[in-house]
């Protein structure tokens, strides 16, 4: 079967139809295009488990914070198209604005509590945007699982709470990040890195890494962010929006490590803002 690219809710749901009534499994990759190995992950692990698997392609005017940053955000359906095709991908459903948001539009969904401090705080109104459409593509689709990077991983409890709390009934699949052999997490935003940047960028996931693997030993949480803050900052980077250790199950801050967790910061190198993450796993 080709990948077929759908534009519209109504072809969208006719397609889904009849994928049911022949009994097939469905799920969703939400992206914003510019796809890239990380993505291609999802898709894969989507395909492992379901029948049928639909990619969406819409980048979200409601989660970005400055216009500038969205029109500057890739554009790149063909290549993207390219780039699904030879893994069997099923759908690539790519609505427009109308399609999304027509005239008259007026509802936003709101996650409190995991969806507020760390990216909450540095981005207003970021997470609202991300969880009316995810909450609109589950929706659309119809689709039984949803795969999503643990890159974003506060967009991740964001989008499993909002699915919870409106009984959407889809399974949420977490995948582990996908790193460049040099650790840099990949993101679309990193084809907008220069040269220099693309050599300081790795610096941000070693630095997590260490301070990770120290308080897992036993080093004293705060004293280890501030190093590693220090550390980000003389490997180039502008500043930081956060540093912080969360518990990984409900994202509550910590200050002493006594069950898992997840370090996550945001940071700014020239004009690209780049987040990261790493689980603080207990040493054996
Ligand atoms: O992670 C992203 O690319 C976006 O936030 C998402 C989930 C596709 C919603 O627009």
């Amino acid at each position: 079967m080709s990948l077929t690219i759908v534009r519209t809710v109504a072809e969208l749901r006719a397609t889904v139809g009849e994928w049911r009534r022949a009994g097939a499994r469905v799920a969703v990759v939400p992206t914003m295009g510019a796809l890239h190995e990380g993505h291609l992950s999802l898709v894969r692990a989507a395909l492992a488990e379901a029948d049928r698997v639909i990619v969406t392609l819409f980048v979200n005017p409601r989660q970005f914070n400055s216009a500038a940053d969205l029109a500057a955000y890739p554009r790149t359906e063909i290549s993207d198209a390219a780039k699904l095709a030879p893994l069997g991908a099923h759908v690539l459903y790519v609505p427009d604005g109308d399609q999304m948001y027509p005239d008259g539009f007026a509802t936003t969904v709101s996650v409190s509590g995991v969806g507020e401090g760390l990216c909450g705080a540095f981005r207003p109104g970021h997470f609202d945007g991300v969880a009316t459409v995810v909450a609109k593509l589950f929706l659309q689709t119809g689709a039984d699982l949803a795969f999503f990077g643990e890159k974003d991983f506060q967009q991740l409890h964001v989008v499993r709470r909002m699915a919870q709390d409106l009984d959407i009934p889809v399974e949420i699949r977490p995948c582990a990040t996908v790193r460049e052999p040099n650790g840099l997490a990949m993101s679309s935003r990193n084809a907008r890195l220069t040269d220099a940047e693309r050599m300081t960028a790795p610096k941000l996931a070693a630095a997590l890494f260490e301070a990770a693997d120290r308080i897992a030993g036993g080093a004293p949480v705060d004293e280890t962010l501030a190093k590693a803050s220090a550390r980000i900052v003389a490997a180039g980077f502008a500043s930081i929006e956060y540093l912080e250790l969360r518990a990984e199950d409900d994202l509550v801050p910590m200050h002493t490590f006594d069950r898992p967790a997840r370090l996550l910061a945001a940071a700014w190198l020239g004009e690209i803002r780049l987040i990261d993450n790493v689980r603080v796993q207990p040493a054996d």
